[in-house]
């Protein structure tokens, strides 16, 4: 999708970001299939590429799948405040959303997403060494294919409180800014 197009008008700019957001569920080879998370904790931030799996528009959420043993996950239970970056390259857009992230483990939800997996996916979370522990040799790793909802996967959700969105051109970059006063204002801002 090229969305470089009518980037005139701030509101159709908000429901584009959300289009955007779509196609990186639906097409795996999608800009939007991965952005990078962005956690800190008391000291350091740190960054890494995650998948999106879902959104929801109405909600202002966006989720994505890890394994609970993660630095990530630990380091939101440190510092809920998190960001999401998103970059196209084809359409010269980078999307940066800022919010909370919330972890769900082990319930209903866990399970309604686990059964829609592909096993390969499954695979994963059944690792008999946690990930990000030091190993002697990466053969040490070795992971189970199992059907059985995994302790160790987790849905994070990122609740969205702003977005930064912004087109780069060569006839002057365009940006905006949404920020969530209970529905998402936008207002133009200097690139
Ligand atoms: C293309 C790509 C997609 C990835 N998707 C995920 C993902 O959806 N969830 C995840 O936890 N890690 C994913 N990873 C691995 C993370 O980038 C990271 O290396 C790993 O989760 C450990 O991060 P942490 O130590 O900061 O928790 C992906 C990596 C790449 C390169």
């Amino acid at each position: 999708m090229n969305t470089s197009k009518n980037h005139d008008n701030i509101d159709e700019i908000y429901k584009k970001i959300w289009d955007c957001l779509k196609l990186g569920i639906k097409e795996s080879k999608s800009d939007y299939h991965t952005f990078s998370l962005a956690t800190s904790d008391e000291k350091l931030s740190y960054n890494r590429t995650v998948v999106l799996r879902d959104y929801d528009i109405e909600k202002h959420t966006i989720i994505f799948h890890t394994n609970n043993l993660s630095n990530k996950v630990k380091q939101i239970r440190t510092n809920t405040n998190v960001s999401a970056l998103f970059y196209s390259k084809d359409d010269k857009i980078q999307i940066r959303f800022t919010g909370h992230a919330s972890i769900n483990n082990q319930d209903e939800y866990c399970d309604e997403r686990w059964n829609k997996m592909h096993p390969q996916s499954k695979q994963c979370y059944y690792q008999n060494i946690k990930p990000g522990a030091y190993i002697d040799h990466p053969e040490l790793v070795k992971t189970e294919k199992t059907d059985l909802l995994s302790k160790d996967f987790s849905i994070i959700t990122i609740n969205i409180n702003s977005i930064d969105w912004l087109f780069l051109s060569s006839s002057g970059h365009i940006r905006a800014e949404y920020l969530r006063i209970n529905k998402f204002v936008g207002k133009w801002i200097a690139p």
